[in-house]
């Protein structure tokens, strides 16, 4: 049952009105993983949504009832545009006539593993030009604490609007997983945390018109927190089993067996997997927010820290296994062909962002070897975008391009590879990420024994 609204504001009444009627027109800053399938939800709920973006290609996309995020199909888009519920613009003057927007910009790492909160800077100045009375702005770009109030308060109340008062701002970390069938923006619960009980209220009455479940926290802050202790429990935990692979690979036992039994155990054990190390935009960097800010009140996080170390050593980890592997058949890394599979940072999706097989590829290369790939999901690489500094094509699969390499490398197990047609034909397979369920004497995984021993 929801609670009578009963702010004494009546800017917050009125735009509480407009929510739950669904005639509020929203705003998304930001169309990207996180903000295309936020905004396809608003539009779903009744509501009018506008995005804005940059990129003029994304935006005429949209405009064209064209969809670029995979999880979001192009009927939706379409529907919705053609319905007059959805458009995009380059414009952030489009906010004059917003009553509520939700930002949704990179948050990346500076090489230092310092935040780079510039897209976050920038949208909020852009907002700034055309805040208005009674409206709600909701930071949904993971961040670390303190960044909704220290950032994007500071720059709105520049403008002489007040929180809480004039404007209403809430913090709501997304939580979406690209390529995940079952959870999606819709189903998976949204944490939202006001600046004061009416933004708290306002920004729940904006979620529970478009999302199935809405969780309300106290602060901003808590909001911010509970996104960095998800994704640090990830990057802490598959720090901890890359560890016990590498534990695993000295010892000559297979870890992939050990975590299959232990999660047997129908209480108090969760599996997490090793692999050639951390990818995509939020495990590896989000951590990162916490350890840099925790370091202004003089606290040193020494597990992110830890396991850091230990993901980020997994790619040179995954090239050793190839050594092991051609050295097996004679042959030096200089000078060999690998043909590596799947390059995108999991299963199953388009992206590449800080994916480790990209860590994987750049070494090998740099080690003389003679590297091609193939990924269904990702055609092209930009040589700006990776430590290999080189632009690249995947090549199409074959059985010839199989039986050409000295070795295969498994980097990212895509659904559609036949494992079996690719044992067959290579002469050696380096499996990163236990895609091969069968004994081979020519599969050399990671954290298991050589099968040659
Ligand atoms: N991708 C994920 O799986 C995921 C999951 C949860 C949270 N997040 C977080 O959500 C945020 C967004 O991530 P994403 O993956 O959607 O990023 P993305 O790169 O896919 O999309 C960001 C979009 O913002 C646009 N943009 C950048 N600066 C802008 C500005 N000043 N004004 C307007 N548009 C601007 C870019 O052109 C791009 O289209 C990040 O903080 C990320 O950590 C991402």
């Amino acid at each position: 049952m929801s609670q009578p609204f009963t702010s004494e504001n009546p800017l917050a009444r009125g735009l509480h009105d407009k929510l739950t009627s669904r005639t509020a027109k929203t705003g998304v800053v930001g169309l990207g993983y996180v903000g295309l399938p936020l905004a396809v939800e608003f539009g779903n709920a009744g509501f009018t949504v506008v995005g804005i973006d940059l990129d003029q290609r994304k935006v005429d996309e949209i405009n064209n009832g064209v969809s670029y995020i995979h999880d979001v199909p192009t009927g939706a888009v379409a529907r919705l545009v053609a319905a007059g519920k959805l458009s995009a613009t380059t414009n952030p003057g489009a906010a004059d006539d917003l009553d509520t927007i939700n930002i949704c910009v990179p948050t990346p790492l500076r090489k230092t593993k310092d935040p780079d909160l510039s897209y976050v800077v920038a949208s909020a100045e852009a907002i700034k030009g055309h805040l208005h009375p009674g409206m709600l702005v909701i930071l949904e770009s993971t961040t670390y604490p303190g960044t909704t109030e220290e950032v994007i308060q500071t720059i709105l109340e520049t403008t002489g609007l007040k929180a809480g008062k004039d404007f209403f701002l809430a913090f709501s970390p997304e939580r979406v997983d690209p390529g995940n069938p079952i959870w999606n923006t819709k189903n998976v619960p949204k944490v939202v945390g006001g600046l004061t009980p009416d933004c708290s209220a306002l920004a729940a009455a904006l979620y529970t018109a478009s999302i199935d479940r809405v969780v309300q926290v106290s602060s901003p802050k808590v909001a911010e927190m509970v996104k960095l202790l998800e994704n640090t429990f990830r990057a802490i935990n598959i720090g901890m089993v890359n560890e016990l692979a590498l534990m695993c690979d000295r010892l000559g036992i297979s870890v992939w067996e050990v975590i299959d039994a232990a999660a047997t155990k129908p209480f108090g054990f969760m599996p997490f997997y090793p692999g050639p190390g951390l990818g995509g935009h939020c495990i590896p960097i989000d951590p990162f927010y916490l350890s840099w800010k925790v370091k202004e009140v003089g606290f040193e996080a020494r597990f992110i820290e830890l396991a850091g170390q230990v993901n980020s050593a997994m790619p040179h980890h995954s090239v050793e296994k190839v050594s092991d592997a051609l050295n097996e058949l004679g042959k030096a890394i200089k000078g060999a062909n690998v043909f590596v599979l799947g390059v995108a940072y999991k299963r199953d999706i388009d992206d590449v962002r800080e994916s480790p097989a990209l860590d994987v590829m750049a070494l090998l290369l740099k080690k003389g070897a003679k590297v091609t790939y193939h990924d269904p999901w990702v055609p092209h690489i930009d040589g700006e975008h990776w430590n290999g500094g080189q632009n690249m094509s995947s090549i199409p699969y074959s059985a010839a391009a199989v039986a050409d390499a000295d070795c295969v490398v498994i980097l990212t197990d895509h659904k559609s590879f036949n494992y079996e047609d690719i044992v067959a034909g290579a002469k050696a397979v380096v499996d990163t990420r236990n895609a091969v369920k069968f004994a081979s004497p020519k599969v050399f995984k990671l954290g298991a024994p050589s099968p040659r021993t």
